[in-house]
């Protein structure tokens, strides 16, 4: 009984003696906001994922792998030890693929790439050469069948052109390069197709492949050999989403970006950069009161086809997705040879206009960057990440972009410097996408500019129109709105 009264007694004297140790956050600021985002932090998050990735010596962290899942309880706990967030896992399976090729023909081994879900399985026959590209039934001469058709890589999907040869009756495919080089892998995506069965497939670079179609266009028949172990599986993983617990939760500014890499590399660039971008500004954020609730997506899956945020759209119900005003995409934005790109939401330069509202984002980093002197420019909004799903539920979008596998052109290398005609991330889905892959100064430049949008909308969304079946705006949370708006305890020691 004592010792329980002397507790409560010292709380109210703790509480009283020292009111000034206690204040009050304020409504967020983007220029607060962005001041409190750094270098150092930015490098911080980069070595931990740099060492999850290192747990296995794969050096990876592929959806499902060790690294992956550090990555994932990572983004979870430092969110939940906030107590700002209501942090959710979102379990969900997918199918894991992956695998290797080797081709070998007339005594000689070439270099070859697995697609996935690919199935595995060995082939020794006469390759086939195949006319155009291989997109329609008709290229596919009846001599593929039984045998191995030879298919050049371009107008429709790597996907679409193994179905086609499996139902003319090829028992394996080899796609080559349409570009001097290896073709690096791809996927023939998850789902079965209408037009036809997957058979084993593999890739040729284009050097090697044309060599072979010389020999084959002047008489000679060359038997090949195509073997291609495939590991296929349904597997489990989780997106992680965190949710402020303060703000109108009606009226929802969302921002995301990816925590898988792809199985040849660490991911740090992609998507280490936009993942850990967000999750500092989401623990910078907890100083700030907001007027609309903020919500972060760490989406898992991604490089298997935008499963994680495509999991999330199409199991969300109506009502909660008409809660979301706009949504955010950071999919790399350290690249080492880097541009600074926007989502081209207004359709002005590539003729894809995203849901009205795409286009205010689209201006509001425009002139956000303009404001601190970075020149921009647009790129195509293809739905190329993980804003893909966002766009079909007609959410408006938006978004930042340092570059993949494209080269930079003379005119960029004026305008940003760094090296024409070379990838802007020479390190794209490779082994070398690790902690010295990154260009801090884009890095750091472009999370403020993230930052700056999630500040700005979070005050207001003025501007996006209001979402079909979205109720009105200003609707309060019934959950208890926890630390946000009350006295925030300073530490004074
Ligand atoms: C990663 O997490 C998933 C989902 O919880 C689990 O199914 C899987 O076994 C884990 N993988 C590893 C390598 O720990
Ligand atoms: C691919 O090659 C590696 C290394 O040789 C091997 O460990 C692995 O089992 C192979 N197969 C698959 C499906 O990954
Ligand atoms: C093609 O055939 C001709 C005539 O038989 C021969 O001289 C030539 O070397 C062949 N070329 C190749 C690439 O096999
Ligand atoms: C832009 O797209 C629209 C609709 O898809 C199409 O009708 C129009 O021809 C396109 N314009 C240009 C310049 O490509
Ligand atoms: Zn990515």
């Amino acid at each position: 009984m004592k010792t329980f009264a002397t507790t409560i007694g010292f709380f109210a004297l703790a509480v009283s003696a020292v009111p000034s140790t206690y204040r009050r956050p304020g409504l967020v600021q983007s220029n607060q906001l962005r001041r409190d985002l750094t270098r150092s932090a930015l490098l911080e998050h980069a070595k931990k994922l740099q060492e999850f990735a290192e747990v296995t010596p794969e050096i990876t962290r592929v959806a499902g792998s060790r690294g992956h899942n550090l990555t994932v309880d990572y983004i979870y706990d430092t969110l939940v030890k906030t107590g700002y967030y209501d942090v959710e896992l979102q379990p969900f399976t997918y199918v894991f693929s992956e695998g290797n090729v080797t081709i070998s023909a007339a005594g000689t081994s070439y270099e070859s790439q697995y697609f996935q879900y690919a199935p595995g399985g060995t082939v020794e026959a006469p390759l086939i050469s195949v006319s155009n590209f291989g997109c329609d039934a008709a290229d596919f001469p009846t001599t593929v069948s039984g045998n191995i058709a030879l298919v050049s890589r371009g107008t429709c999907e790597f996907g679409l052109k193994v179905a086609l040869a499996g139902a003319a009756g090829a028992k394996g495919i080899i796609i080559y390069n349409n570009v001097l080089g290896p073709v690096g892998g791809g996927t023939l995506g998850p789902d079965e197709r209408p037009e036809g069965k997957y058979i084993p497939a593999g890739s040729l670079s284009q050097e090697d492949a044309l060599s072979l179609i010389s020999k084959l266009n002047n008489g000679t028949s060359i038997t090949a050999n195509l073997d291609v172990d495939a590991l296929i599986e349904t597997r489990y993983t989780n997106n992680v989403i965190a949710t402020s617990k303060c703000g109108d939760q009606s009226n929802i500014v969302f921002s995301g970006g990816h925590t898988d890499s792809v199985q040849a590399g660490p991911g740090i660039n992609d998507d280490g950069s936009g993942s850990m971008g967000i999750l500092e500004i989401a623990l910078q954020l907890t100083k700030f009161t907001v007027n609309n609730a903020v919500r972060f997506g760490f989406w898992s899956a991604e490089e298997f086809g935008l499963l994680g945020s495509e999991h999330y759209i199409t199991t969300a119900p109506a009502e909660e997705l008409a809660k979301i005003s706009l949504y955010l995409n950071f999919d790399m934005i350290a690249s080492p040879n880097f541009g600074y790109f926007i989502y081209d939401g207004d359709g002005s330069a590539f003729n894809t206009t995203g849901p009205a509202g795409s286009d205010h984002i689209e201006h509001l980093f425009e002139d956000y960057l303009a404001s601190v002197g970075i020149k921009t420019a647009p790129t195509e909004f293809d739905g190329r990440s993980d804003y893909g799903p966002f766009l079909e539920v007609n959410i408006p979008s938006g978004g930042l972009f340092t570059g993949a596998e494209g080269l930079k052109t003379p005119e960029e290398a004026i305008w940003w410097g760094g090296e024409a005609g070379v990838a802007y991330d020479v390190n794209y889905h490779a082994p070398g996408d690790d902690i010295t892959n990154l260009n801090m100064g884009a890095w750091i430049q472009n999370t403020k500019a993230a930052a700056h949008a999630i500040a700005t909308y979070a005050v207001s969304t003025e501007g996006i129109p209001k979402r079909t079946g979205q109720q009105k705006r200003g609707v309060k949370s019934d959950k208890p709105k926890a630390r946000c708006g009350e006295d925030i305890p300073i530490a004074v020691m």
